[in-house]
């Protein structure tokens, strides 16, 4: 029996970094997963691969027919939907904020959190009247303080958290249980774009994120993530709502590849 055997599961975000790797997982661990992503080639490929327990539908989180579209696919598919998992998302606009245009500011908070608010409210019209579900959102470290991310994705990031503990409270009467994950740096395409402009380099990337590591020889991958998501989303976590579960190797509570100099024996007279 996998740890999600059974369960309908939408990942949105799903033809790339961490949210292929969740939907690897969850297929192999038993789940049915509905791929929605703006990325056609990537997602209908990554649904063939997969076979019968996964199928593609293009969704751009922006768009609310898009998602509620999602919805009612996987609930056509199987007649229930127990995990939705609002991972898509963007940089969005970097750089100062004097020099953020009004526009460039809505359509980052379009993608980062008008999607994940979209995704909650049509998981939620069927996971309420069902009793059960869990709804899983993609938050960040930048999340959770400032200055680890561009100035839009870390307030879209940390309303992204507000949101779940907002949401846990109001639908725990229903059965459902909605939590985050908060990665520190992963390597993924996104991360990849950042740091070489060219979201292929992911081998320079991992080797980059390694060295700078908070867990010194260990660089965070789209899979640790993927396994966060596959315990919210099985019933080994049935007892945890509004949680953010941190994936940063302690970074959010001062861990640091180099142990911190204060823990050098200095003895005392
Ligand atoms: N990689 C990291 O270090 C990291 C850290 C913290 C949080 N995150 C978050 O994790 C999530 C996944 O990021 P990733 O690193 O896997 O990036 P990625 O670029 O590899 O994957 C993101 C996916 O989202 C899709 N997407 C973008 N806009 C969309 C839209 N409007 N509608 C539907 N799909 C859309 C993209 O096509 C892509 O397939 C994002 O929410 C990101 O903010 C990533």
């Amino acid at each position: 029996m996998g740890r999600v055997e059974g369960k309908t599961v939408i990942i949105t975000g799903a033809a790339s970094g961490i949210g292929e790797a969740t939907a690897r997982l969850l297929v192999a661990e038993g789940a049915r997963v509905v791929i929605g992503d703006v990325q056609r080639e990537r997602g209908a490929a990554l649904a063939a691969e997969l076979g019968s327990a996964a199928r593609f539908l293009h969704c751009d989180v922006t768009c609310p027919e898009d998602v509620q579209g999602l919805v009612a696919s996987a609930c056509d598919w199987s007649g229930h939907l127990d995990v939705m998992f609002n991972n898509a998302g963007i940089v969005g606009v970097t750089g100062p904020v004097e020099d953020i245009s009004p526009c460039e500011w809505k359509v980052t908070m379009d993608v980062l959190l008008n999607g994940v608010f979209y995704g909650m409210k049509y998981a939620a019209a069927v996971m309420k009247p069902q009793g059960w579900g869990s709804i899983i959102s993609t938050a960040s470290v930048a999340g959770i303080s400032g200055g680890l991310g561009p100035t839009a994705y870390s307030a879209a990031k940390h309303a992204v958290i507000g949101l779940t503990k907002s949401m846990a409270a109001e639908m725990g009467g229903y059965g459902v249980r909605v939590n985050a994950i908060a990665p520190y740096a992963m390597v993924t395409p996104m991360v990849a774009d950042v740091y070489f402009s060219d979201g292929e380099r992911l081998e320079e990337t991992r080797q980059l994120l390694e060295s700078s590591s908070p867990l010194k020889g260990r660089e965070g991958r789209a899979e640790d993530v993927a396994h966060a998501a596959l315990w919210l989303a099985s019933d080994d976590s049935g007892y945890t709502s509004g949680l953010t579960l941190t994936t940063d190797a302690g970074y959010t509570v001062g861990a640091r590849a180099e142990p911190p100099r204060h823990i050098q024996r200095k003895p005392i007279d």
